[in-house]
């Protein structure tokens, strides 16, 4: 099947993660014909109850590239372990280009790049809106800028839609909830904004993105609501039923310490305008109670 004959909507998911499968499901919901892919064996079985086709597929090892599918619309959501430096090079540096090279034998209709954020190294609080030059202040900032480019240079200007995400979170997935829970001291900077979107959220933008004719190449994904770190982790305390954090100084040169001395704060006006998306939780504090809520638990 060529993406000339590829029903108009099919599309491949590509990492069954967090984002990646709240994405095929939705739109497999949606009626979308889904294939998704993962690396591990066994998510498949529920891959498949989700009303997804599974696929096994590692990008840094080639496995499984010349099974997939074409499809009108690909969405590329994956991400190496959290922390990993060396498999972030791997996967977004030659595994994406593996991967952009093999669907630009015939491109799909889009291709949507699910980048980060992380590529702004601003440090001074100000807002940042899609004409803020990306200059990356961490090595992962720069690797998703690189990724960004190939997608562009490979698949031509026009198929490439680059979200850069603001912080996911949602149900089980609230940073430092297990640490408050332990009444335990949290070693993280206390000043500084953080930028943060539900990924049920995250995932109706792909949605939309996939189903919208005209789609800037560029969109920045945040609840547009920044919120001070220190009153952040309070809320989350708060929301839990959980006394009010003890701090506890980060060690400097820890990752999280240096990706604190980031401080901007990201703006979604051209998100909700050019896709008239209407966000189910536009602050934390809706977020956190779903997140804290829901019984997949933190
Ligand atoms: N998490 C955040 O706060 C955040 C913020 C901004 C942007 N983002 C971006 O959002 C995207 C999704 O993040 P997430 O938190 O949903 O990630 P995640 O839950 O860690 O899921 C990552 C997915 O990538 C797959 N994967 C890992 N290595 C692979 C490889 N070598 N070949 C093929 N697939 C591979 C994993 O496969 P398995 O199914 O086998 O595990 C998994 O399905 C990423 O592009 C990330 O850069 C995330």
């Amino acid at each position: 099947m060529t993406p000339a004959s590829a029903p108009d909507k099919s599309c491949l998911v590509i990492g069954y993660g967090y984002l990646g499968s709240r994405t095929a499901r939705l739109l497999a919901h949606e009626g979308w014909q889904v294939w998704a892919t993962t690396r591990t064996e066994e998510k498949l079985p529920a891959l498949q109850r989700a009303g997804c086709r599974g696929l096994l597929l590692d990008l840094i090892s080639g496995q499984g590239l010349k099974q997939l599918p074409r499809v009108a619309a690909v969405v590329y959501c994956a991400a190496p372990p959290r922390g990993d430096a060396h498999l972030r090079r791997q996967l977004h540096g030659p595994g994406l280009r593996r991967l952009l090279h093999h669907l630009a034998t015939a491109p799909p209709r889009r291709f949507v790049l699910v980048s980060s954020t992380g590529v702004y190294g601003q440090n001074t609080g100000e807002w940042i809106t899609e004409q803020t030059p990306a200059v990356p202040a961490s090595e992962a900032g720069q690797v998703l800028l690189q990724a960004e480019q190939q997608a562009r240079e490979i698949l031509g200007p026009d198929v490439p839609v680059v979200l850069r995400l603001a912080g996911l979170y949602g149900p089980g997935r609230v940073p430092y909830l297990g640490q408050l829970r332990a009444g335990e001291p949290l070693a993280v900077p206390r000043q500084g904004w953080l930028n943060l979107i539900h990924a049920d959220d995250a995932a109706c933008v792909v949605h939309r993105v996939l189903d919208s004719q005209k789609v800037p190449p560029l969109l920045l994904v945040a609840d547009g609501y920044p919120v001070a770190r220190e009153t952040y982790y309070t809320c989350v305390a708060q929301l839990a039923g959980l006394p009010p954090p003890r701090w506890a100084e980060p060690d400097p040169e820890s990752p999280k310490a240096r990706r604190a001395t980031s401080c901007k704060r990201i703006s979604n006006r051209l998100l909700l305008e050019s896709l008239k998306v209407k966000l189910r939780y536009p602050s934390y504090r809706q977020g956190l109670a779903h997140a804290l809520a829901t019984a997949e638990g933190s």
